[in-house]
């Protein structure tokens, strides 16, 4: 599923930047550049983000 239209960003790409390390919306947009056009995926985007960490917090 995209999440960033504009960019062509989908979710797996967002949450495999998370796992390799982006915590951010900025690491994020430096990597895919999520959120540098229009603006609107970064709600959806800092939710992956969030969750993501959620995860990762809990597994641990
Ligand atoms: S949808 Fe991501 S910048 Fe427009």
């Amino acid at each position: 599923m995209y999440i960033c239209i504009c960019n062509r960003v989908t979710d797996k790409e967002i949450l495999d930047a998370a796992s390799q390390g982006a915590t951010t919306l900025e690491s994020l947009g430096q990597q895919l550049n999520v959120g540098t056009c229009c603006g609107r995926c970064t709600d959806c985007a800092h939710e992956l983000l969030e969750s993501h960490s959620h995860q990762q917090s809990s597994s641990n």
